[in-house]
């Protein structure tokens, strides 16, 4: 057993994990330029009452999953670890007064969120997401921009069968009518009804519809339905995304019971599924309008919409899928760069000499290493072969005259070459090499 381990509900990504993880941030850089989304960083932690103005008080998040940091004695400010980017990204709008910049403004971030849950398939306590944001645009066609922006990032990662899931949650006109007539349906529940869900009911009827209980599945399905109940403005909303969502060839389904665990949603609610796998745990990604939002940050009324995609689980899916062949875990993992050169030296003492011109190829734009191990030339070489190198540059007597053994490892060839020409000679056979890769 080793004395220290990742904390539970966290992991490492080790190497081709990681590798995996920034091509997906590739895949997502590209994407949000072609869209014209700029990026934004924003700290990892924020005064508490951004998360509990913003999400709302009385959600999982908020209630169970904040990672709250203990101030030290002398510091008054509560904070916690970001559950999710969207309320410190209004928070910036808000402080840095985008209002005054072209709107929409579309912004875009990955990174790691924290959520204090219990840890399983999916489900972690560190996770990385990548979030797209458009505020400052009321829709409804950003609302489909913004969907079908998430469904090309699942086909260019590689990910097949996405399914879009859409719904509308209403706005402060009709939400209260249709709270109270879900509020006396699960009143009418009676005992069925768990403690844990009566003690919910009189402060958020709407989170009891996302509940994690088991026993709430069959009381929510026959409970009264949003999209019964929205205004006229919310159905009209609703109606053009989907209108939009169809000439943009958008497959989507209209699932009623979708609400979405955080508070400031308004109108569009959306999920991200692959077919087959279900629940609230298997959602790919989720985002929707909020467009409340700004105004609890203290800005003024200012619509926004958005989304945030596990990339976790978009790597869970991918394995399952089989599908990194295609997909950009297979390129990450292809994009390990082989060196084009190893520097190796008969002289296993010579640490400087292998440096040194390792430098040079390297500041000449080549991948090089130096094995800087005291082992024989013939190991160094070996080493050098196995991890796939094109050349071994040989250091031995020919230094004195400013010249080094030039090994072609694939043609199994050998010459001598100048060291002042060793990086161009290097440059011109790889990129020759690669020339004839291609052809
Ligand atoms: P969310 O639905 O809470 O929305 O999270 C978005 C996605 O993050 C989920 O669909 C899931 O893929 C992933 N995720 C959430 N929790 C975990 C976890 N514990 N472990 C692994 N993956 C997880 C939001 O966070 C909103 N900020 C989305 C949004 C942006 N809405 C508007 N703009």
């Amino acid at each position: 057993m080793p004395t220290f381990r990742a904390p539970r509900g966290t992991r490492d990504l080790l190497p081709e994990d990681a590798a995996r993880f920034l091509d997906f941030a590739r895949v997502a850089r590209d994407l949000t330029d072609r869209y014209g989304y700029r990026p934004i960083e924003t700290p990892v932690f924020e005064q508490a009452a951004v998360f509990e103005r913003g999400i709302g008080e009385v959600t999982d998040v908020v209630e169970k999953e904040l990672f709250r940091i203990a101030p030290r004695t002398d510091e008054a400010e509560a904070w916690a670890l970001r559950p999710e980017p969207t309320a410190g990204i209004a928070r910036a709008y808000v402080q840095h007064g985008m209002k005054t910049w072209p709107q929409p403004v579309r912004l875009t971030t990955i990174g790691p969120m924290f959520r204090y849950d219990r840890p399983q398939a999916g489900r972690y306590r560190q996770f990385w997401q990548f979030d797209v944001e458009a505020i400052g645009d009321p829709g409804p066609a950003i609302d489909a921009e913004i969907i079908e922006l998430g469904t090309r990032f699942y086909a260019e990662a590689g990910v097949a069968g996405v399914e879009v899931l859409v719904n509308s949650i209403g706005d402060a006109a009709c939400r209260p009518r249709y709270l109270q007539a879900l509020g006396r349906y699960y009143a009418g529940v009676g005992e069925a009804l768990p403690a844990a869900e009566r003690e919910r009911l009189g402060r958020n009827a709407l989170r009891l519809l996302d509940s994690k209980d088991p026993a709430m599945v069959p009381i929510n399905a026959a409970a009264p339905r949003i999209t019964d109940h929205l205004c006229d403005a919310c159905s009209e909303h609703f109606a053009a995304v989907r209108a939009h969502l169809e000439a943009l060839g958008v497959p989507h389904r209209v699932e009623a019971s979708l609400v979405r665990g955080l508070d400031y949603y308004t109108r569009t609610a959306f999920e991200f599924y692959v077919a087959g796998r279900s629940g609230q745990q298997q959602a790919l990604g989720g985002g929707g309008r909020y467009d409340g939002l700004i105004e609890l940050m203290g800005g003024q009324p200012t619509p926004g919409i958005g989304f945030g995609l596990g990339l976790d689980r978009v790597a869970l899916v991918l394995d399952e899928q089989g599908s990194e062949a295609s997909g950009a875990g297979a390129r990450a993992v292809d994009a390990a760069r082989r060196p084009d050169a190893v520097v190796v030296s008969a002289d296993p003492a010579d640490t400087v000499g292998r440096l040194q011109v390792a430098t040079q190829l390297r500041a000449s734009g080549l991948a090089a290493r130096a094995d800087l191990g005291a082992r024989k030339l013939g190991r160094q070489m070996e080493a050098a072969a196995r991890d796939g190198a094109h050349f071994a540059v040989i250091l031995g007597v020919e230094q004195a005259d400013g010249q080094v053994q030039l090994r072609d490892l694939k043609a199994g060839t050998q010459r001598l070459v100048a060291l002042a020409d060793l990086g161009r000679e290097v440059g011109r056979a790889v990129k020759q090499h690669r020339h004839g890769d291609a052809g």
